[in-house]
C-alpha cells in the first residue's frame, strides 16, 4: 500500500530521486536538516519517501517533533532514532503505548499501520540519521594535529612519504574518506609499520570531524562532496563481491544477521569506522577482491550496512515462548487446549510472516489491549527488541485454525 508515486513509478522517481539526492542531501547534511528524501529503495528494502510521508500523514506529528518542528507530546522522532536499529525502534513504539494513549484526545484514534508501512516509516527513521553526526572542522582540526598524519602527509601538497590529503574533494565527505583510506591501506599500513606505528582507532565521530575539516580547506568552487546516501540493493552486491560473506556468512565467525542488526543501528561513518577497523584483521593484500573500491561502491555498501538490518528476522521461537508466558499474554490469547481468553485465540490469529506483522498487529490493536490490561489487571508488556523478534519467531511458529 504505497501513497505516493503511483501514476509516475520508476522511472520519474528515480530522476527525482538523483536530483534530491544531488541537491537536497547534501545541504540537509549541512544544516542538520533532513530534506525531503526521495530515494526509491527496490525490492524488500523499506521505501524510505513513503516512510517520511507516513510521519504526517498518520499523525504522529501531532505528538512528536521531527527535529524541531511538530508536536510536543512526545519526543523528538528522529532524535530518539539515533543510534537504534529496526527491532529498538519497534519496541520503544510498544512499550510507550500507555503514553501515548494518555496523551490522545477524546475521540482521537492512535494510527494505525499497515505491516508495510510500518516498514517504511522505521526504515525512514533509520535512514535519515545515515550520516549520523554532521561533524565538527574545529575537533576535526584538533584531532589531526595529535594525530601522526601530517607526519607523512602535507595538506595541499605531495607530503614527504604521503599524498597530499587534499588531492580531492572525496576526503571532505566521510564516505569518500573511508574509501580513500579503504583503498591506500596496504601502502599505508606498511609505511606505518616501518615506523613502529600502529593503524588507528577510528571511530564515526573522528571520521565526521576530519572530513569536516578538509571540506573547510577545500578551494571555493570544488564539485561537491558525496554526501548522498547509497543504494542498498547495490551494496548488498558489493557485499558479495568483494569477499564480505567468507567471513560474514550464515556460518561465519561475524555471522551475518548478527552483523546486519548490529550495523542496523549505526551510522554510514560509524560502519566506515567499524570497517577500517577490522582492515588488518581481513588482509592488506593489494591484489585480492577488496580493492579498489570505488566512492559509489562504498556507498552503497554503506546504505546496505546501514539499512539491511530492517530486514533480518531472526528471533528464537523457544525463547518467544518464554517471553509471551512471562508477559502473561496467554491470559487474554489462549494456546491451543487452553481455555479462551478476551483477546483471540492464538491459532486464530492471521498469519504471521515477518517481525512487521507482529508489531503491526500489536499496534493495530493496542488501544482496546490497554484497556483490557486494565481489567485483567496486568501491567503493560515491557518487551526489549531482542523479545520482539522471539515472540514473532513464537507466533509465526504456531499452527493455524
Ligand atoms: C496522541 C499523541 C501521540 C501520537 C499520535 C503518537 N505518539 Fe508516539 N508517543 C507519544 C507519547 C506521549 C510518548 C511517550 C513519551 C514518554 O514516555 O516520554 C510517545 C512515545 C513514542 C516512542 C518511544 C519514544 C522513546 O522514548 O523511546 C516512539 C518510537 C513513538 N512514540 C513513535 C510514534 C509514531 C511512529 C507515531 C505515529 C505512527 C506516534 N508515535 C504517534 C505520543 C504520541
Ligand atoms: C607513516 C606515514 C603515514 C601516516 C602517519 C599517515 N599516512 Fe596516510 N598515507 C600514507 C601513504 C604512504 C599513503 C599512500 C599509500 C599508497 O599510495 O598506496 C597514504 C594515503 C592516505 C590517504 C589516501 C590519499 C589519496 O590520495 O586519496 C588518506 C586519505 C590518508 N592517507 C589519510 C591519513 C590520515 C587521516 C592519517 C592520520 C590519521 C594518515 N593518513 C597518517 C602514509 C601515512
Ligand atoms: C577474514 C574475515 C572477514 C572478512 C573478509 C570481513 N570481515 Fe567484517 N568482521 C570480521 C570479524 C571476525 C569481525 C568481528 C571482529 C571485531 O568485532 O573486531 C568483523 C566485524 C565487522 C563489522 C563491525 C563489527 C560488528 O559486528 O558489529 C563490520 C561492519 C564488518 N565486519 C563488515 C565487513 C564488510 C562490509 C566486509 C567486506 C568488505 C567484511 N566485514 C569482511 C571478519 C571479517
Ligand atoms: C489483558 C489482556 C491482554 C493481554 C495480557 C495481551 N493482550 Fe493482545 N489483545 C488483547 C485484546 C482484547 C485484543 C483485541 C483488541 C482489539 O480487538 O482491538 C488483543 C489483540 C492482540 C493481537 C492482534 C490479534 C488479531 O487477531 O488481530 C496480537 C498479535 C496480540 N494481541 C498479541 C499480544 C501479545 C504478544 C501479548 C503479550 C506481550 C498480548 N497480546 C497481551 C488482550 C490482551
Amino acid at each position: 500500500m504505497r501513497t505516493t508515486g503511483a501514476r509516475c513509478r520508476a522511472g520519474c522517481r528515480q530522476r527525482a530521486a538523483r536530483v534530491a539526492r544531488a541537491i537536497g542531501l547534501v545541504a540537509a547534511w549541512m544544516m542538520f536538516v533532513p530534506g525531503e528524501i526521495r530515494a526509491t529503495t527496490p525490492g524488500r528494502f523499506p521505501d524510505v519517501a513513503a516512510g517520511q510521508a507516513l510521519i504526517q500523514q498518520k499523525g504522529c506529528a501531532n505528538c512528536h517533533g521531527v527535529l524541531g518542528s511538530g508536536g510536543r507530546q512526545g519526543p523528538d522522532l528522529l532524535r530518539i532514532a539515533r543510534g537504534k536499529g529496526a527491532a529498538a525502534l519497534l519496541a520503544d513504539m510498544w512499550n510507550h503505548v500507555p503514553q501515548m494513549v494518555a496523551a490522545l484526545l477524546t475521540g482521537e484514534r492512535l494510527p494505525a499501520l499497515s505491516a508495510g508501512e510500518l516498514r517504511d516509516l522505521v526504515g525512514y527513521l533509520n535512514f535519515v540519521n545515515y550520516l549520523g553526526d554532521p561533524g565538527d572542522a574545529g575537533r576535526g582540526g584538533a584531532a589531526l594535529a595529535q594525530m601522526p598524519c601530517l607526519a607523512c602527509h602535507d595538506l595541499g601538497q605531495r607530503g614527504k612519504i604521503g599524498p597530499a590529503l587534499m588531492v580531492s574533494t572525496r576526503a571532505a565527505s566521510p564516505v569518500g574518506l573511508v574509501t580513500d583510506l579503504w583503498n591506500y591501506y596496504p601502502g599505508m599500513h606498511a609505511a606505518l609499520r616501518e615506523r613502529g606505528l600502529p593503524w588507528f582507532a577510528w571511530s564515526g565521530d573522528l571520521l565526521t570531524d576530519l572530513s569536516r575539516y578538509l571540506a573547510s580547506l577545500a578551494p571555493a568552487g570544488s564539485p561537491a562532496p558525496l554526501l548522498a546516501p547509497g543504494d542498498p540493493q547495490e551494496g548488498s552486491r558489493v557485499f558479495a563481491r568483494i569477499g564480505c560473506e567468507r567471513c560474514h556468512g550464515p556460518s561465519g565467525a561475524g555471522a551475518w544477521a548478527a552483523l546486519l542488526r548490529r550495523s542496523n543501528a549505526r551510522s554510514a561513518a560509524e560502519n566506515g569506522a567499524a570497517l577500517l577497523g577490522h582492515l588488518p584483521a581481513i588482509g592488506g593484500g593489494a591484489a585480492d577482491a577488496l580493492r579498489p573500491l570505488s566512492e559509489k561502491d562504498m556507498a552503497d555498501l554503506l546504505a546496505y550496512l546501514s539499512l539491511a538490518g530492517t530486514e533480518v528476522p531472526g528471533g528464537d521461537a523457544r525463547a518467544g515462548r518464554e517471553v509471551f508466558a512471562r508477559d502473561r499474554c496467554g491470559t487474554c490469547h489462549a494456546l491451543p487446549g487452553r481455555k479462551p481468553g478476551i483477546g483471540r485465540d492464538v491459532q486464530d490469529m492471521p498469519a504471521i510472516g515477518d517481525p512487521y506483522d507482529v508489531a503491526a498487529l500489536m499496534l493495530q490493536h493496542a488501544r482496546n489491549m490497554k484497556t483490557a490490561t486494565e481489567l485483567k489487571h496486568v501491567p503493560w508488556p515491557q518487551i526489549r527488541p531482542d523479545e520482539l523478534l522471539d515472540l514473532y519467531a513464537f507466533l509465526a511458529s504456531q499452527p493455524r485454525r
